[in-house]
């Protein structure tokens, strides 16, 4: 399973790259707007510094609605690092822009996918990911969660080679199930993938050595 960061941060992004299991980063417009990122230039010069970071896999997505916006802009994207994979929102033009990138061998991340019927549309397009948004389902009383299960299902019964990106996950109950159904990456903000360290038993257990070494060494 891989383990991506969302988040255009570049200290959270260094952070969850020096822990040693990041695997990628996915932003959206609404994560660069929050760190301030706007203008075409400061935009792609970020891309660039999220790119020198880390090892692969930044997904970088277009603003544009229409085909033609869509593909130009893509193209833009794809040339600032090969670590760039083209973000494309679930929609009709989009789907078109999909097929274009894989025709091109440029990576896609099919985004604001909220059913299965648009996950099949995506495999079928050519998406290298799907981006399915759990939190944002729950959020209106829909199982997120019940969705990943059901387009994992799917493309395993066709042998689809779109990966499934669980998106909008918002805490490690999320995630450990994400990895229980076979989501083949979640992407998630940096406090969700530390807080998978933490045990009370380990904190309580590790004082308890650290104690008795002391007793011992007659400190
Ligand atoms: C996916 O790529 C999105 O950037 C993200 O996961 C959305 O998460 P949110 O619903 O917490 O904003």
């Amino acid at each position: 399973m891989k383990f991506f960061i969302d988040t255009a941060n570049l200290a959270d992004i260094r952070e969850a790259y020096d822990l040693g299991v990041l695997d990628g980063v996915t932003t959206n417009p609404s994560l660069m707007a929050k760190e301030g990122i706007s203008g075409d230039e400061k935009v792609r010069a970020h891309y660039k510094a999220i790119c020198d970071i880390v090892d692969d896999k930044v997904s970088a997505e277009v603003i544009s609605t229409d085909y033609e916006g869509m593909v130009k802009e893509g193209k833009e994207l794809a040339k600032i690092d090969d670590k760039i994979v083209v973000k494309i929102p679930m929609i009709k033009d989009g789907l078109k822009a999909l097929k274009y990138f894989q025709s091109e061998g440029i990576r896609t991340n099919c985004t604001l996918i909220f059913s299965a019927g648009q996950a099949l549309l995506a495999a079928k397009a050519g998406a290298s990911y799907v981006s399915p948004f759990i939190g944002r389902l729950d959020d209106i009383s829909f199982d997120g969660m019940e969705l990943i299960a059901q387009i994992v299902h799917i493309y395993g019964n066709y042998g689809f080679e779109t990966e499934v990106l669980a998106a909008s996950v918002r805490h490690s109950m999320h995630l450990l199930k994400c990895a229980e159904v076979g989501a083949d990456v979640v992407t998630c903000p940096l406090k969700v993938i530390t807080s998978l360290l933490n045990h009370p038993l380990t904190d309580s257990g590790l004082a308890t050595f650290l104690a008795d070494h002391a007793k011992a060494a007659g400190k």
